[in-house]
């Protein structure tokens, strides 16, 4: 029988030992324990599952099996962190089995790699050429320090229409393919010609490194000002982000990611220092571009150009990565200056000063709201934000910092939303092959409803608890919305603050009813400590629940994406997990 080299890695490989080589470990409780890598924390909230082979942090919900972990603290794609582990673990990689269809696709994409790596050389050779001259000069001009030039791998396309053509086909390539793999371009004789043409050349690579695409800058008096590849099996827009293969080494150690519009603010921003830095690429920030940074940093700062254009930009940016659940914030340039002209006339002092006065991402919305949009407009820009949360969970949480921000009432505002459509991404049913069924939750309505009651009773009796189990993530147990919101109330009155003020008949009973049960029959400290075992539990299992449903999602864009291997990799590592977790 031959099982799969993922399995064979994962088998093979202690995920303790690997964790252990990031993050200190102790035992507790038959699991182990350390400070979660992936955020900020001083409290140990990681926890590895030696047996079962996975990790889960209460804090951040980073989750997944020993080539996640190793795939997010190395920052590499799943490919490469599964070589490396196979590397470790003494195991060949032949054993992927492929159908032919996909073998002619990987194929071609090898093909596309290649051929995008010759054409970088291509580039950068004329750009330290004798025909590169005028290239060098623009560098120059612009301040560009010759290790950046170096490290991000610039070049320039001669103003010739057979110039990368004629190279590509001494090196055995044909017109066509440079075509399909978006290099060159076509006209409708079928003419076959230099896509870039007397451009300084940005290449842009995925996450290993290797060049996918590239943009081009005009640099004489020209249209259109930058020009970028067209999307190919290897190159979608809206999916990369420039720089981010050199800038995810540091996000992980900042947390943070630095996000602009252009080329050479990414630039200017790694010469000063700001090595987080990465750019967007002139179309509007997409869903997917937020999900990659999400997973390797906990902020977002947008620095767009002080201009109307940038702050529309921003909104929308801001907005995007609100959406997702992530945090984010506004960093504001001045007037008609983008982060490359501050930094080249400021100086890091210059720059510095902008990312002190940066606001709060839900903020800047908010005073941009207020201060720009008709009522109509706010009403309809709340409305749809609440409508697309990520998570409907997260309505909890912007629902009353809107309305306070807009003047409404959480009423109001809930009545702009749309029901029931936020739940808009939970996982679709997997569109064909196997039917994946998912374990018996015990989430019998009824049940569930007596859970929240367990839940919100003992957050009433013990509030002391409250902070910490909102750290852990807290909202994601409770089945109902009422439940969320009296949730909600409780985690967020103010000390000294009159509780019963901020809550509705219904829940003034049920609170009271809990604190006159506290009075006359106090828990013991071994009922305490059974009753909050139950809840950091039910917090555990929700979350697994959570990393099988991000597992599905992996599957889904597996499946989009044609990569059949990795789909089926996903599948394994589903069922695999559902098995383990219904013995
Ligand atoms: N852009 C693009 N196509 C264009 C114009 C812009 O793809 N025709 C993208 C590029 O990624 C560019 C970014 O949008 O870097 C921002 O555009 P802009 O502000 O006009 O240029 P700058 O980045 O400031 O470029 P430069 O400093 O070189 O003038
Ligand atoms: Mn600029």
């Amino acid at each position: 029988m031959d099982r799969s080299a993922v399995e064979a890695v994962k088998a093979r490989t202690n995920i303790a030992e690997v964790v252990r080589r990031y993050v200190d470990l102790k035992p507790v409780s038959g699991r182990w324990m350390g400070a979660c890598p992936f955020h900020q924390e001083t409290k140990p909230s990681m926890s590895v599952n030696e047996d079962e082979g996975f990790f889960y942090c209460f804090g951040c919900q980073a989750s997944g099996d020993v080539i996640d972990f190793y795939m997010r603290i190395n920052g590499l794609e799943f490919r490469d962190a599964l070589e490396q582990l196979a590397l470790e673990a003494g195991i060949e990689l032949k054993g992927f089995r492929r159908d032919p269809q996909e073998q002619e696709r990987s194929r071609k994409k090898k093909l596309y790699l290649d051929m995008h790596e010759e054409a970088q050389h291509f580039f950068s050779n004329c750009l330290g050429h004798a025909v590169g001259q005028p290239a060098r000069d623009y560098l120059q001009r612009r301040g560009m320090a010759p290790e950046i030039i170096e490290a991000f791998g610039l070049g320039f396309s001669p103003d010739d229409w057979h110039g990368l053509d004629n190279y590509l086909r001494s090196r055995g390539r044909k017109s066509e393919e440079g075509v399909e793999a978006g290099l060159l371009s076509k006209n409708q004789k079928g003419n076959i010609y230099d896509r870039f043409r007397g451009r300084l050349i940005f290449p842009i690579k995925n996450l290993s490194g290797k060049v996918i695409a590239f943009g081009g800058r005009i640099i004489t008096d020209g249209e259109p000002k930058y020009l970028n590849s067209s999307d190919s099996p290897i190159y979608k827009k809206g999916e990369h982000l420039y720089g981010l293969d050199v800038a995810r080494r540091r996000m992980n150690v900042s947390r943070r990611a630095l996000l602009t519009e252009g080329y050479m603010d990414v630039l200017s921003l790694h010469q000063y220092g700001y090595t987080d830095a990465c750019g967007v690429l002139g179309t509007a920030l997409t869903t997917d571009q937020v999900k990659r940074l999400a997973g390797l940093c906990n902020r977002v700062d947008l620095v767009f150009d002080g201009d109307g254009a940038g702050r529309k930009a921003a909104l929308k940016s801001s907005r995007m990565i609100l959406l997702q659940g992530a945090k984010c914030r506004v960093v504001m340039l001045p007037d008609g200056k983008d982060v490359d002209d501050v930094l080249q006339e400021h100086g890091r002092d210059g720059f510095e000063a902008c990312l002190e006065s940066a606001r709060d991402g839900l903020d800047f919305c908010l005073k941009t709201l207020r201060d720009d949009f008709s009522p109509r407009e706010i009403m309809d820009w709340a409305g749809s934000f609440l409508s697309e949360l990520r998570d409907p969970a997260l309505a909890a949480f912007f629902l009353p910092r809107l309305a306070n921000g807009l003047g409404l009432s959480e009423a109001e505002l809930r009545r702009t939303a749309p029901a029931g459509k936020g739940t808009r991404n939970d996982p679709p049913a997997p569109k064909a092959g196997k039917v994946i069924q998912m374990p018996k939750t015990q989430a019998a309505t009824g049940r569930a409803n007596k859970n929240d009651r367990i839940y919100l009773q003992f957050c009433i009796k013990y509030p002391d608890y409250i902070p910490h189990l909102d750290q852990q993530q807290m909202h994601t147990v409770f089945s109902t919305d009422r439940a969320k919101a009296l949730w909600d109330k409780l985690r967020t009155v103010q000390p000294g603050e009159d509780i019963l003020s901020r809550l509705n008949e219904q829940e003034k009973r049920f609170y009271i009813q809990c604190r006159n049960q506290l009075a006359e029959n106090p828990l013991s400290g071994q009922e305490l400590q059974q009753e909050w075992d139950f809840i950091c539990h039910s917090i555990y299992e929700t979350q697994k629940k959570n990393y099988l449903r991000q597992l599905r999602e992996n599957m889904r864009l597996a499946q989009e994406q044609g990569d059949g291997v990795l789909l089926e990799q996903y599948q394994r590592a589903y069922q695999d997990f559902l098995g383990r977790n219904n013995e």
